[in-house]
């Protein structure tokens, strides 16, 4: 379905053209408050990426610690979890110190495991995410657990006082057993990354972060500074290569320079069609950032990029040095379209290497779940009263 009309005359759209100037050398590791726990377990372990996660215990009072009984799992933070008790309209929460001034990358991550290894067991629970008394998104396991897949989640929040919560809420309506984590990772992210989002007063909620052309893994950290995850995506008939330089300093979003080494290019006289993000989106506003190079060196290629038949951005010159285009507030409906047209036909094809969509809403939007909580305090984040429970 199409965006309504006017409210795309709200939308926002920058160009960030790129100066040239010296890359600043990406530190490495995570910078600021940051936290990789791994829920459950007693003590440090670290992954194959050399990373270090930490036993969640001393930013959560309630809990039970639990073992998932599966032998060989690749990632060694899935082998442990945390489960809460099943009290309807209670939130059990992480406070987690930070610095208010920041925003973070939030990213749970719930392995249901063996627990559900049998077909006659009952499907995971389903309960609620909520950050600083925001809520954020109900988790629903259920597909990646017969998978027998972990599922993840990806927030952006701004920091709203000296400690985060971040909460699972037994949600009455559904949640029918205890509610469980396996992983939380809470990254310090850098202050030009995803600026344009008014942090205030809006938070973000990952839908999908997409490498074109790429048929390798999951691109994250030591790539992506801030253990971004960007996903592939494959197709024969308009991937290519490349080994382009790209500066990822020059991108306010500080993309790894990686991503501009794959493309979807478009056949010679024929628009780049692309239905992306793959999944279908409720009528809502977006963020949505494209990102583009030139994959031959010292060239340049002019196309106007349209999404869901609506100009996008219109004689987008894009040179080997790169370049981003995002809108703040974009209304997507159902599946989305990208659509990317040359100027003229006697015009080098367009492309494009990468792209990132969030689902916006507004810090405070209110949950069920009650404010007599098990944290180590109750910091009273409700302003009314919630609607479903005393
Ligand atoms: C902030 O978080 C720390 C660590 O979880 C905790 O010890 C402390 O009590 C929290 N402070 C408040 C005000 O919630
Ligand atoms: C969870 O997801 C499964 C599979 O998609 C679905 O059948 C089920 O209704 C969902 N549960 C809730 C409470 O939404
Ligand atoms: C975002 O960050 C960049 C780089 O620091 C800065 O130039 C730009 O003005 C910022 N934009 C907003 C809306 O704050
Ligand atoms: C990380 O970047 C390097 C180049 O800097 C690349 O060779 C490698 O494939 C990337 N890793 C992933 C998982 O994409
Ligand atoms: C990319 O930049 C690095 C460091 O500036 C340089 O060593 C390397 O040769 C460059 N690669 C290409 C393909 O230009
Ligand atoms: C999407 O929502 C807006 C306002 O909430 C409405 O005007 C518009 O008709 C809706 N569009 C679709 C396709 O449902
Ligand atoms: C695109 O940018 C390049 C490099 O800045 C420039 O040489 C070229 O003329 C520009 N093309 C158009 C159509 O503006």
């Amino acid at each position: 379905m199409l965006p309504a009309r006017p409210l795309l005359v709200a939308a926002a759209v920058f160009l960030l053209l790129l100066p040239v100037h010296v890359a600043i050398v990406a530190a490495q590791g995570f910078r600021g408050f940051s936290y990789l726990l791994n829920c459950g377990a007693a003590s440090p372990t670290t992954d194959s990426r050399g990373l270090r996660w930490d036993p969640d215990g001393d930013y959560v009072s309630a809990g039970t610690p639990g073992v998932v009984s599966l032998s060989g799992l690749i990632n060694p933070t899935l082998a442990t979890l945390r489960t809460f008790p099943l009290r309807y309209g209670a939130k059990f929460c992480y406070e987690l110190p930070v610095d208010r001034n920041r925003r973070y990358l939030i990213r749970p991550t719930f392995f249901y495991g063996a627990l559900f290894a049998s077909s006659s067991a009952p499907p995971p629970p389903v309960f609620d995410l909520i950050v600083d008394g925001t809520f954020w998104t109900a988790v629903n396991t259920t597909d990646d657990a017969l998978a027998g897949a972990a599922s993840s989640y990806e927030g952006v929040f701004p920091a709203s006082g000296r400690n985060m919560s971040f909460c699972l809420g037994v949600n009455p309506d559904y949640t029918d057993a205890r509610p469980f984590i396996s992983a939380l990772q809470v990254i310090q992210l850098d202050d030009s990354v995803y600026n344009a989002t008014d942090f205030p007063t809006s938070a973000m909620g990952l839908i999908a972060r997409t490498k074109f052309g790429s048929t390798g893994g999951i691109e994250r950290y030591p790539n992506d500074s801030f253990d971004r995850y960007w996903q592939p995506f494959p197709d024969d008939k308009h991937a290519v290569s490349s080994t382009q330089n790209v500066t990822s300093a020059d991108f306010w979003n500080l993309p790894p320079p990686d991503v501009f080494n794959t493309a979807f290019i478009a056949e010679q006289d024929a628009p780049l069609v692309l239905q992306w993000p793959p999944v279908p989106l409720q009528n809502d506003s977006y963020y949505v950032a494209l990102y583009f190079a030139d994959t031959l060196p010292d060239n340049s290629r002019t196309f106007d990029v349209y999404i869901n038949d609506y100009l996008f951005f219109k004689d987008l010159n894009v040179t080997s040095a790169g370049l981003s285009v995002f809108a703040t507030q974009w209304i997507l409906s159902g599946l989305t379209t990208i659509i990317l047209k040359s100027a003229s036909p006697s015009a080098l094809p367009p492309l494009i290497n990468a792209g990132e969509v969030f689902g916006l809403f507004p810090v405070g939007r209110l949950t069920y779940a009650r404010d007599g909580c098990f944290c180590s305090t109750c910091p009273g984040e409700y302003k009314e009263k919630p609607s479903k429970y005393t």
